[in-house]
C-alpha cells in the first residue's frame, strides 16, 4: 500500500499483479512532495535508503536529478526498489532516427514570422519514439540550458521497448489521442487538454489509447521546471499545487528480448535489454513524473481596462540564473472572459526580447481567425512583430464592449525562451510550413487620419 498521506482518490493500490502491463494504479497529489509508494507492501525501508539487504530482494538505487549538494529548496532526489539495477543492459549504438535530434543550426536564422500546418499522422507503423520530429530549440544539453521544441505522431504503442532523454526533462503536451505513459514510477494516463513531465532520465514507454496521435514536446535542458511564484497575486491561482499528479508505484516483472532507447547530448541510441526497466516495485523522493489538466488553470486577468503580460497564464517555469528571466516558460490561453472596458481586448500587437513557439490543443486562438489549426506550430523570434491578424484587429475594434466576450472551448499554449528559437532545417524546409504565413497581416489597412482623433 501507498504510505504516502495525500492519496487524492479512493484507490486502494494492490499488488501489481498483471506482470505483462504497467496500469494506472491512482495518483498521489502536490507539487514537488516527498512522495513514498509502494505496489506490495513493506517493500520501502523505514528509517534508511539503502539497508544492507533491501525487502523481497530489490535492489536500491538513487536517482538524482539535481546536484547532491544542490540547496534544500531546490534538492530532487528519489530512491528506487527495483528488481534490477538500470546499470543491467547491453552495449549503446547510435540509432537511426534521423528526425529527433537537437540539431537546430548554427546558419542564418530567418527573422520572419513563421507558421506550420499540423505535422502529418504517419502511414507506416510508427511508434512514440519513431514519430518524435525536432521543430527547433536553443541552447544545449551539453550547455544544461535552453530547450528541444519537438512534434510526434504516432500509430502504434511501443512494443518492447523503453525510453529515456539524459538531455532534458520531457513536456508532453498531446494535443489528438490519450496517451499511457508507463514509466519507472508508475504510470500515467494523459490526454488532450493534461500534460505530462518525465524527469531526464526516467525510463518509459508510451501505448496509444485512442489509435493514431499527437502533440507537442518540450525537452527542458535547463533547471527544472516549477511553479511561477505569485509576487501580488497572493497565495492562490495560476496553476495550483494540489491538481498536480504523480502516480503510485508499480512494476512490471518481464524478461524478453528487449530494447532500451537513449537520448544522449542530442542523438538516439540503441541497447539491448533482457528485462522491463519499468521494475521498480516502490520509490520515494521529490523527483517523479507528473501529470496536470490544463482545465484546473486558474485564469487571471484585467477587471478594469488593458490585459495583464502573457506572463499572468504561465503554468510552469524553468528559471534561468538571472532573475526574473526564464529559461522556459509554459504558457498557456484557455477559456476566459475578457470583460476589460475601453481596451482592444485580443493580445496586442507586440515585440518581445523572448522568442515565442506556440501550438494549439483544441479549438481556434483568439488572435488568428484563420490558418493556425489545432496541432499546428507557430514561431515569433525575439524582436519579431505580431498580433492579431487583419479580421481579428477589425472585429475587435469594433466589438459591443458593453458584453463580455466569452472565449470557450479552446486551448493555445506557448514555450516562451529568453534565447532565440532556431527552426531546424527540415521543420524550415517542410511541406507543411505555410509560406504565405505573412499574408495574415497585408490585410491591415491603414486608418491614420490627422483631421480625425477617432
Ligand atoms: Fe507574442
Amino acid at each position: 500500500m501507498s504510505t504516502a498521506a495525500n492519496d487524492i482518490d479512493n484507490v486502494i493500490p494492490m499488488p501489481s499483479t498483471d506482470a505483462q502491463r504497467q496500469r494506472p494504479r491512482g495518483y498521489m497529489s502536490g507539487f514537488g512532495n516527498e512522495f513514498a509508494s509502494e505496489a506490495v507492501a513493506g517493500a520501502l525501508p523505514q528509517g534508511q535508503n539503502s539497508p544492507q539487504r533491501a525487502a523481497f530482494g530489490l535492489y536500491a538505487e538513487q536517482l538524482s536529478g539535481t546536484a547532491f549538494t544542490a540547496p534544500r529548496k531546490e534538492n530532487r532526489r528519489s530512491w528506487l526498489y527495483r528488481i534490477r539495477p538500470a546499470a543491467m543492459h547491453g552495449t549503446f549504438a547510435p540509432y537511426g532516427q534521423p528526425r529527433f535530434h537537437n540539431d537546430f543550426g548554427n546558419g542564418p536564422v530567418s527573422p520572419d514570422q513563421l507558421r506550420w500546418d499540423p505535422l502529418p499522422l504517419p502511414e507506416a507503423a510508427t511508434d512514440f519514439v519513431d514519430g518524435l520530429y525536432t521543430m527547433a530549440g536553443n541552447g544545449s544539453s551539453a550547455g544544461q540550458h535552453g530547450c528541444g521544441i519537438h512534434l510526434y505522431a504516432a500509430n502504434r504503442s511501443m512494443e518492447g521497448r523503453y525510453f529515456y532523454s539524459a538531455d532534458g526533462e520531457l513536456l508532453i503536451v498531446p494535443q489528438q489521442g490519450r496517451l499511457l505513459v508507463a514509466t519507472e514510477f508508475g504510470a500515467l494516463e494523459v490526454e488532450p487538454l493534461e500534460v505530462a513531465v518525465i524527469p531526464r532520465g526516467v525510463r518509459f514507454r508510451v501505448e496509444l489509447l485512442d489509435g493514431p496521435s499527437r502533440g507537442y514536446v518540450c525537452e527542458n535542458f535547463g533547471a527544472l521546471l516549477r511553479l511561477p511564484d505569485l509576487g501580488p497575486i497572493g497565495a492562490n491561482g495560476l496553476a495550483n499545487p494540489r491538481d498536480f499528479l504523480t502516480p503510485h508505484a508499480s512494476y512490471e516483472d518481464l524478461e524478453g528480448e528487449f530494447e532500451l532507447v537513449a537520448k544522449f547530448q542530442g542523438h538516439l541510441w540503441r541497447a539491448d535489454i533482457g528485462h522491463s526497466p519499468l521494475d521498480v516495485v516502490a520509490w520515494h523522493g521529490n523527483y517523479a513524473p507528473y501529470k496536470y489538466d490544463l482545465r484546473h488553470f486558474n485564469t487571471i486577468g484585467s477587471i478594469s481596462f488593458d490585459h495583464p503580460d502573457p506572463s499572468i497564464f504561465t503554468v510552469l517555469t524553468s528559471p534561468s540564473d538571472t532573475p526574473g528571466t526564464a529559461n522556459i516558460d509554459f504558457v498557456i490561453f484557455p477559456p476566459r472572459w475578457l470583460v476589460a472596458q475601453h481596451t482592444f481586448r485580443p493580445p496586442w500587437f507586440h515585440r518581445n526580447i523572448a522568442s515565442e513557439f506556440m501550438g494549439l490543443i483544441h479549438g481556434a486562438y483568439d488572435a488568428k481567425a484563420d490558418g493556425f489549426a489545432p496541432g499546428g506550430s507557430s514561431l515569433h523570434n525575439c524582436m519579431t512583430g505580431h498580433g492579431p491578424d487583419a479580421q481579428t484587429f477589425e472585429k475587435a475594434s469594433a466589438a459591443d464592449l458593453s458584453q463580455p466576450h466569452v472565449i470557450v472551448d479552446t486551448m493555445a499554449f506557448m514555450f516562451e525562451t529568453r534565447a532565440v528559437i532556431r527552426p531546424a532545417a527540415q521543420a524550415f524546409d517542410a511541406a507543411h510550413r505555410q509560406r504565405d504565413y505573412q499574408a495574415c497581416w497585408a490585410g491591415l489597412r491603414k486608418h491614420f487620419d490627422p483631421s480625425k482623433r477617432g
